[in-house]
């Protein structure tokens, strides 16, 4: 990662990860005259995609065209203080074992992801979308930071999953639970809140007890869920796609990449 000025970078990894160059400029404590030196930037960097960040105040002074591509939302918890989880609860969860099905895992980590902005951004080529979730619960199996839980039937297989990750942010320890997935046929069963009441015990024994979670806005059922489980709002942002040279790749789904209308939002 090189960041050129106040606002912007160039993110390496996503770049070399993607095969298409890719900078991300962060305005929510800037100003929107900012995106400007961002834009120029970018474009000495040949990059093809740049992910901006901007806060609520600033997304009406936005001047370009752009994609609202994510509304990403951060809830939080004192894992300590959630009484809610004294209560039992009967549980088929258990976590993930090496003769478990992967394929499943990586059907899973794709649905988690459905809202998110890879597969919103209809210009972001859907391969590198499952790739990338793909290679997050890669990094799942092979992190000891981190753990997989997961739902099974005999006959179905893993029918659900949720990835914990210790994570630090800011100096501070986080427990995050991410990639929580049920596959359609399962859902309603009430596994969500059996999946976070293992995350929780696992964060725990880890003396992990501050967790941020985050979702996207429209992910209304995500939202509901943790809204529920006592999880707090600490942050919503705003994610903005700009597309500053199209993509020459046969799985790009780049076909019309003139299409956003004038800011779309
Ligand atoms: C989100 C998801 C895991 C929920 O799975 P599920 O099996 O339906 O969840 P549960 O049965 O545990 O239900 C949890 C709560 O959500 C509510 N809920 C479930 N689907 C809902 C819907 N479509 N609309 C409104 N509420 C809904 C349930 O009523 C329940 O609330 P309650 O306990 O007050 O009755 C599942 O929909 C999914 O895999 N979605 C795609 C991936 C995703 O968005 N993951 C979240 C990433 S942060």
């Amino acid at each position: 990662m090189r960041v050129v000025n106040a606002c912007y970078q160039f993110l390496d990894w996503d770049s070399v990860f993607f095969g298409f160059r890719v900078g991300q400029a962060d305005l929510s404590k800037g100003s929107a005259r900012l995106l400007d030196d961002a834009l120029q930037s970018a474009l000495r960097d040949d990059v093809s995609l740049l992910v901006v960040h901007a806060d609520e105040a600033i997304r009406e002074k936005l001047p370009y065209s752009m994609l609202l591509a994510d509304k990403p939302v951060t809830y939080e918890i004192d894992y300590r203080k959630n009484h809610f989880w004294k209560r039992h609860i009967d549980s088929p969860v258990r976590a993930y074992a090496g003769f478990d099905s992967r394929a499943k895992l990586d059907r899973l980590a794709m649905m988690a992801g459905e809202h998110s902005r890879y597969y919103f951004d209809t210009l972001f080529p859907k391969a590198d979308a499952d790739r990338l979730f793909v290679t997050w619960v890669d990094r799942a199996l092979n992190n000891p930071d981190q753990t997989i839980h997961v739902a099974s039937d005999p006959l179905d297989g893993i029918v659900a999953m949720l990835i914990s990750r210790v994570l630090h942010i800011d100096g501070r320890t986080v427990g995050n639970p991410a990639l929580l997935s049920v596959v359609p046929e399962w859902r309603g069963r009430n596994f969500t809140q059996q999946f976070c009441k293992a995350s929780c015990d696992w964060f725990l024994e880890r003396d992990v007890t501050y967790g941020q979670v985050v979702t996207q806005s429209r992910n209304h059922v995500a939202r509901a869920i943790y809204e529920s489980l006592n999880w707090t709002l600490r942050s919503e942002r705003y994610c903005y796609h700009i597309w500053l040279r199209p993509l020459d790749r046969p799985q790009t789904r780049a076909a019309k990449f003139e299409a956003y209308p004038e800011k779309v939002r």
